[in-house]
């Protein structure tokens, strides 16, 4: 069976165009930087990020560690949101690999860290205190909502960060979704990031791969402990081609995936038993809680939903959320809805 998988965006298949390409993709020896097709990629990042330099990663984790061991020394301490993928699903990398402590901050509703409650988790100098050293957002946030944090927030916690001699890094994962969803350029959201990691692999619909970006020297460093870590991959232009479909093609259709999700929430309103979040969607995530009284869990109504065929992600036992993608088209948005409604009555 076909199924119509809303789990993640990181489900999404390479397209046809990406398959021809990465066959035909011009490779060499990356670690040499001998990949001419790699080698287009991280330019093109680059500049679509407004930075320096580019860095191919095998994964967004890996781009996000990466960051933290650059700007951060064994002992340092950063930043992030408490409900942030670095501080919870990166597998505690930075403490375990970097000797580094995360300071989480509650994430408010809206996907930000208040701006005082990240002033007043930075460490005054203390023979006592760790050295805080980096403070992470994330854009779009995720388990708030994919909430895409604004150009004007960004730069008010840039200002705040460099006042206090800190560095920022954007966990952009979805930095096209948040562009997307304000309708400006990507690089205009991460102006004044020290760095940013973002991911081919998700609604670009590449099949592997993250970028990191930021300057030169940064990049350089990155590169070195890439290869300590032992992601430098040989003849890896076969999926860098897809990466720059991802880029030049991918990134102008997601609001495809933001007016997609924006009807499902809206069909899924009508149905009884289920409670969309106010606000849902802000850009390919729709949230969604089972009304108090229905009596099935949520892993039951998953089960349902899968013989009915369609795939979707319990985030424990009365809420799901739905991401929207390259391979989720008008039709899949009705079967969803009417999935939904035969599960519940
Ligand atoms: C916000 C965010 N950051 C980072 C990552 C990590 O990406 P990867 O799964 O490629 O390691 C994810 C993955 O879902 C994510 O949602």
């Amino acid at each position: 069976m076909e199924y119509i998988d809303l789990r993640s965006d990181t489900v999404t298949r390479p397209t046809p165009e990406m398959r021809a390409a990465m066959a035909e993709a011009e490779v060499g020896d990356d670690v040499f930087r001998d990949d001419p097709t790699v080698n287009r990629l991280e330019e093109l990042a680059a500049e679509m990020l407004g930075k320096e330099a580019a860095l191919f990663v095998p994964s967004g984790t890996m781009g996000n560690l990466l960051a933290l061991l650059v700007h951060c020394q064994r002992g340092d301490e950063v930043i992030v949101g408490n409900r942030s993928h670095i501080y919870l699903n990166e597998a505690g990398g930075m403490s375990a690999l970097g000797g580094i402590q995360p300071c989480p901050v509650q994430n408010q509703p809206d996907g930000t860290l208040a701006l005082e409650d990240i002033l007043a988790s930075i460490r005054t100098e203390d023979v006592h205190h760790p050295i805080t050293r980096l403070v992470c957002l994330e854009n779009t946030q995720n388990i708030c909502g994919g909430v895409p944090l604004t150009p004007e927030y960004t730069r008010q916690v840039a200002e705040l960060v460099h006042r206090n001699h800190l560095l920022l890094h954007v966990d952009g994962a979805r930095i096209f979704n948040a562009a997307a969803a304000h309708n400006i350029p990507a690089r205009e959201l991460v102006e004044p990031a020290d760095s940013v990691m973002f991911c081919l692999s998700k609604g670009l619909a590449a099949p592997v791969g993250s970028m990191l970006v930021g300057t030169t020297r940064f990049i350089a460093r990155a590169r070195h402990l890439r290869k300590m870590l032992g992601g430098g991959m040989r003849q890896v232009g076969i999926l860098a081609a897809a990466g720059i479909i991802s880029l030049e093609k991918m990134t102008k259709r997601l609001g495809e995936d933001h007016a997609r999700a924006k009807r499902m929430a809206d069909g899924l309103r009508q149905v009884k038993g289920l409670v969309v979040d106010a606000g849902s969607p802000y850009t390919n995530m729709v949230y969604l809680n089972l009304a108090d009284d229905v009596p099935a869990n949520a892993g039951q109504i998953t089960e349902t939903m899968r013989n009915l065929g369609v795939l979707v992600d319990p985030e424990n036992a009365r809420r799901f959320r739905l991401v929207t993608h390259y391979w989720i088209d008008d039709e899949a948005v009705e079967k969803t809805v009417s999935a939904f409604a035969k599960s519940l009555n």
